[in-house]
């Protein structure tokens, strides 16, 4: 793809000149230049209980140490400081539950609250470097289990509440958490999801748990295994109303969380964070890309089971002390105004959603938005895949009624924060619709091509990041060559994001989506060999090849193309079982929207599956060369089954 398929040359002014980025270029420079003073100034920001040594150790790439020898923790970050300031009274959250209940932690509130939980884990002995799980929707417990274990040194584990027993179990035997933090239940559009039989199952092989404390959410009958489980009311109260435990002094480099994210191989990635810099980072990124003030309600739509969640729903908004809005249910529930009515009633002034949300409130049509005031809006943001131009100016006239930037924020997991972003806290340049502009402070980001050489302006190509940044992961937890060789592999010192993107003639970023195996439904990221190995797990199925398509609402859907073992014959149920399969073995989230079963697939003669035909086949394209195939009357077949399928259900 070249820039002529993007609409470079479109631009929106927001400030009242037509800044020329020269104060953003500037800032940019003099991070890049001297990046030790550069961090050391902006670290002064939060509070150090001892000075690093040194801002960046880089004697041991790409293993980089940022503000190695410092110590801090997070938690007297977000907590302690500001309640020795006036900010003790003010709110850190608004929390609505699905039901429309609400309730409200001041930073003092939330501090007791946190306080209670870390002396609850020091009474279970949990000690500095424990790992802590977490499998809970969004409730305030999340975010306060969070800042408790941070509090007393251990290692968070996030698995989405929406993850299978099976997810959870892996997850919680690679890390060996001792401690599960779960609850009775969800709520999701109404109805009781099982969380806690989920736990249940994944805790039969999990035996590093030693116990398991429950919140209660939905106050039905569960099991409670005697002995391992404590409901977190009952361990509240052991632990005493006026429960203080002082935060843990840390090492700037030691962990503060793993997150599993999925990769190109079946096995998701640990990707591990450590504290100072990832601190600073979250810090720094939420000013410099929303510039958010004491006044502001801050509302970042996603579940904390996702980076997103982690870094801009707990650490970067309670690390600048503002009001933050949390919320435990769908869009669309109990109609399709839910969002509109919420920001109408909490004043909400800065909304951080999808592309995919976009999309879908684009499709409901404006009527839910028309019957709210949602005039205390001031600024808007974007995260998670790609943003179309015409999703991004129906955002901005129809939510933002053409008066306030789209801030498209291009991050990942790996990196703790945005690194491509426009920076209203900074400068805000004339935005371009789709594109998420320049690279932050410190971000040297540049498009290769598949040699390792730099592509011309216009050009798409795999983006890279050319120096290490205070957010970037430290390593994926207890596996230092694959963090290596997935990161840093394939050009070496430089970061390999997976992503392709185009680098405009202005130096403008175009993000376009994953380069790999990796797809984005709805914003979350899934492994096509995830999903196939989830396949093949079933009994009738012999081979599965995965991929994504597009969707006019979730960007892309997963769909699979699979051979049965002898002895299986095709047919809808078996279809619909296999759906069910996926959906029990990853969660509803990997659910394919197409199961296409053939007799065979095209493969190389080396027995590699072909999977640029099944695209093609899947839209279809012309297919184009075929002489590399073993067998090349597989694809006339499949093609006409897959006629078939649509003929019967078009879509
Ligand atoms: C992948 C990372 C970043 C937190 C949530 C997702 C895609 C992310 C954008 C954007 C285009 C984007 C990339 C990236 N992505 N933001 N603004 N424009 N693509 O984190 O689950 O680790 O996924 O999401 O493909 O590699 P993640």
């Amino acid at each position: 793809m070249s820039e002529t398929n993007l609409p470079v040359n479109e631009k929106f002014i927001f400030n009242k000149q037509d800044s020329s980025g020269e104060k953003l270029h500037e800032e940019r420079e003099k991070s890049i230049k001297n990046p030790q003073d550069y961090w050391a100034e902006k670290a002064e920001a939060i509070d150090w209980f001892k000075k690093w040594d040194k801002v960046l150790d880089d004697s041991n790439e790409p293993f980089y140490k940022w503000f190695a020898g410092g110590i801090l923790n997070i938690s007297h970050n977000t907590l302690d400081r500001h309640i020795t300031t006036q900010r003790k009274n003010k709110l850190a959250y608004i929390w609505e539950g699905e039901m429309g209940e609400i309730k409200t932690y001041t930073y003092y509130q939330l501090y007791r609250e946190v306080n209670k939980l870390s002396k609850i884990f020091k009474n279970y002995g949990l000690k500095k470097g424990d790992r802590v799980a977490v499998y809970l929707p969004v409730i305030p417990e999340l975010p306060i289990t969070l800042l408790a274990t941070a509090r007393i040194g251990g290692i968070h584990t996030v698995i989405f509440s929406g993850f299978s027993a099976e997810a959870l179990a892996d997850r919680i035997n690679d890390c060996g958490a001792k401690v599960l933090v779960t609850a009775d239940g969800s709520f999701r559009r109404g109805k009781i999801v099982q969380i806690k039989k989920n736990a249940d199952r994944a805790l039969e092989k999990t035996p590093t748990i030693e116990k398991v404390i429950v919140v209660k959410r939905t106050c039905q009958e569960i099991d409670m295994k005697e002995g391992r489980d404590v409901w977190y009311t009952d361990a509240l109260v052991a632990a005493g109303g006026n429960a203080y435990v002082p935060p843990e002094p840390m090492q700037a480099t030691d962990p503060l969380f793993i997150l599993y994210t999925s990769g190109t191989t079946g096995k998701p990635k640990g990707v591990q964070h450590g504290i100072g810099g990832y601190s600073v980072w979250a810090h720094w990124t939420l000013k410099w890309g929303f510039n958010p003030v004491d006044e502001d309600i801050w509302w970042c739509t996603a579940d904390i089971g996702w980076i997103t969640g982690h870094t801009y729903n707990v650490y970067a908004p309670l690390s600048l002390g503002i009001t933050s809005l949390l919320f435990e249910g769908t869009p669309d529930f109990p109609a399709k105004d839910r969002w509109w009515e919420m920001i109408e009633r909490h004043g909400v002034t800065i909304l951080y959603t999808t592309p995919t949300a976009v999309r879908m409130f684009m499709k409901f049509g404006e009527e839910w938005i028309n019957k709210h005031d949602i005039s205390t809006l001031r600024i808007l943001g974007t995260v998670g895949e790609p943003i179309n131009p015409e999703a991004w100016k129906w955002y901005f006239k129809v939510i933002g009624k053409e008066k306030m930037p789209i801030i498209d924020t291009w991050w990942q997991t790996e990196t703790g924060g945005f690194m491509i972003a426009p920076l209203a806290g900074i400068d805000l340049v004339p935005l371009k619709p789709g594109s998420a502009t320049y690279p932050l402070p410190s971000i040297q980001a540049e498009v290769y091509d598949d040699k390792g050489q730099p592509v011309t302006a216009g050009n798409k190509g795999f983006l890279v990041i050319k120096s290490p940044w205070p957010g970037m992961l430290q390593t994926l937890w207890k596996d230092p060559e694959r963090f290596k060789q997935t990161y840093f592999g394939r050009w070496e010192n430089l970061y390999y994001t997976g992503d392709y993107a185009v680098k405009d003639k202005d130096g403008y970023f175009w993000l376009l989506g994953r380069a790999d195996e990796v797809l984005k439904v709805a914003g979350h990221r899934l492994g096509t060999v995830e999903i196939e190995s989830a396949l093949v797990s079933h009994p009738s199925v012999s081979e599965a090849a995965v991929m994504g398509k597009e969707d006019a609402v979730k960007g892309e859907v997963p769909v699979a193309f699979i051979v049965l073992r002898s002895g299986f014959e095709p047919s809808d149920e078996l279809r619909t079982q296999l759906i069910k399969h996926v959906r029990t073995t990853i969660g509803p989230i990997a659910t394919p929207d197409e199961v296409i079963i053939v007799n065979k697939l095209p493969k190389t003669r080396s027995g590699k599956i072909v999977r640029r035909i099944l695209r093609a086949i899947l839209v279809s394209a012309e297919i184009g060369d075929m002489s590399t195939l073993e067998d090349a009357s597989a694809v006339d077949e499949i093609k006409t089954i897959y006629a078939e399928i649509k003929k019967k259900s078009p879509k």
